[in-house]
């Protein structure tokens, strides 16, 4: 059920200002993403990774750095049950099939190496936010899901409801996996997969899903702010309660909506409208 995939990775000095250019150049050769040392939060070194994929129809430079995706699909057979993340959404192994109570939207996902089965409080809870937005005023659009691991929130937005979807890691496997999902659950003409560090990211979004660890969180706080519009929403997960604080401070926005599942916090964050 897997396609393995193979990446070629080049890395090249580029301060903050050239980064964007030589990512430009890059993707008009084929590259397929591309990840700062800054915007992944990765201390004392400037530097940029450019992601090739390896494929018989890509084209990628012959020196690099290559990375192979593994088979994991074997040892998530033996984890992964089906969830429900609420009455109405349903997370489903790839492999499984949905147990017959299962109702409304249902996503089949397979992890491949990336993190969001639904068997983690952190998704479930985020995945409950934007369920709710969907009954109630619906999923704004377009969105941006940072950390989209296997895309799950991203597919999840979509399902529920909004046109168009940028799912965005800086993991290549995340990056694989999230492109699997999309076509598995026929979402893939609506959520985006980008493999792509979010500095080097523009737009204006309604709502920005972020469920990231807190020390990342932090440091893409000032990109969250400035790609969230005014008037839209952040949805933060990732982080334990003692950690809350920092988090909050960093971001910098007003917490509007709080909830916790086994001391998992996650946080509806607005920013005013101008
Ligand atoms: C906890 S997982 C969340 C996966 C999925 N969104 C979910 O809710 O289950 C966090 C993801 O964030 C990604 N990540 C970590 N640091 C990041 C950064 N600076 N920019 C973008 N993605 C990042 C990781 O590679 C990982 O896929």
């Amino acid at each position: 059920m897997l396609t393995r995939t193979r990446w070629r990775v080049q890395e090249m000095p580029a301060g903050p200002g050239e980064a964007r250019a030589c990512w430009e150049a890059a993707a008009r050769a084929g590259a397929v993403g591309a990840v700062t040392s800054w915007g992944a939060g990765i201390p004392g070194r400037a530097f940029l990774r450019i992601y090739w994929e390896v494929a018989p129809d890509a084209p990628a430079p012959p020196e690099g750095e290559d990375l192979e995706e593994e088979n994991w699909t074997p040892y998530w057979r033996g984890v992964l049950e089906p969830v429900a993340v609420s009455a109405r959404v349903w997370l489903v192994p790839a492999w499984a099939n949905p147990p017959p109570e299962a109702r409304g939207t249902v996503l089949w996902i397979d992890p491949g190496m990336a993190f969001g089965a639904g068997d983690h409080p952190t998704t479930r809870l985020c995945l409950r936010v934007v369920e709710a937005m969907a009954a109630g005023a619906g999923v704004p659009t377009p969105v941006l899901d940072v950390g989209t691991g296997t895309g799950v929130l991203a597919l999840a937005a979509a399902a529920l409801g909004a046109g168009r979807v940028d799912a965005l890691d800086i993991d290549p496997f995340g990056f694989a996996a999230c492109r699997r999902n999309a076509r598995r659950n026929r979402l893939e003409g609506r959520v985006r997969p980008l493999l792509l560090s979010l500095d080097l990211v523009d737009g204006a979004y309604p709502l920005i899903l972020a469920n990231v660890v807190a020390g990342q969180l932090e440091t893409l706080a000032g990109h969250l702010r400035r790609l969230l519009r005014p008037g839209g929403r952040l949805v933060v997960s990732g982080f334990q309660a003692d950690e809350e604080r920092r988090v909050v401070e960093a971001l910098g926005l007003a917490v509007e909506e709080r909830a916790v599942e086994d001391g998992w916090p996650a946080l509806t964050l607005a920013k005013e409208a101008r």
